[in-house]
């Protein structure tokens, strides 16, 4: 059993650390959130603020990031540097032998990840979502709950696909661009746009 430490302590997290627990692979040792205003220990795991993690590099074989949103994600990716990233696959996702999950990302329950599906760092593939093959995603990206990525789709750096939203195949999404909750994606997207309904349109602001 592995030491992993948690940055950030919201819903995501919650969701994170339950699959983590029945993943079974590493033991939580503590949480990190500038919630927390000062260290504190209960029971086995200490509670402290993010600003404090460089004394805690040593305490641990792997970190996990367990934030929502995808900037938030990315940029504490960056402050941490070059640390060991925790993969966290719930024990009912469905994950093809060759697809490739980079570290840091989270496959949430009943999900399936297709054959040569690549998952960069720092994504969440949420509850119920579908991976199909080929699909290629950059990094800190977010797959909403129940949103199928259809073959060969291309999803680039910190891009959010709403919940139960669909990514028609071969279609490339720009990076950091947000797709609408219920969405079809017909098309490529443009980078750092908004999209929403059947067929997706461009949120003009
Ligand atoms: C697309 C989205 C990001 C837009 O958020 P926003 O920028 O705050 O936009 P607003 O809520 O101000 O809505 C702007 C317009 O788009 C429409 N709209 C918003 N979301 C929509 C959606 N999913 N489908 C269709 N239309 C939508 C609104 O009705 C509004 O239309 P109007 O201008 O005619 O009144 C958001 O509504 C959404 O769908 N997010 C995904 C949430 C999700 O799945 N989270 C998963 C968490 S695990």
């Amino acid at each position: 059993m592995k030491n992993v430490i948690i940055v950030g302590a919201g819903g995501h997290s919650k969701v994170a650390q339950e699959c983590i627990q029945q993943q079974g692979e590493h033991k939580i040792v503590g949480i990190l959130d500038n919630k927390f205003t000062a260290y504190e220990k209960i029971g086995e795991q200490f509670y402290a603020p993010f600003t404090d993690f460089e004394q805690f590099k040593n305490e641990t074989d792997y970190w996990f990031i367990a934030i929502g949103d995808n900037k938030v994600r990315a940029k504490v990716a960056e402050q941490l540097g070059d640390v060991a990233y925790a993969t966290i696959i719930h024990p009912t996702a469905i994950v093809s032998r060759t697809a490739t999950i980079e570290p840091g990302s989270i496959i949430m329950p009943v999900t399936v990840v297709q054959p040569d599906a690549i998952i960069g760092r720092h994504t969440i593939i949420n509850t119920g979502a579908i991976i199909e093959h080929d699909v290629i995603i950059a990094e800190s990206a977010h797959i909403s709950p129940r949103a199928t990525i259809t073959g060969g789709v291309k999803i680039g750096t910190c891009v959010h696909v709403g919940a139960a939203a669909v990514v028609n195949p071969q279609v490339q999404l720009g990076d950091y661009s947000i797709i609408g909750a219920g969405a079809v994606v017909t098309a490529n997207t443009e980078p750092h746009q908004t999209y929403v309904g059947i067929p997706a349109r461009k949120l003009e602001k």
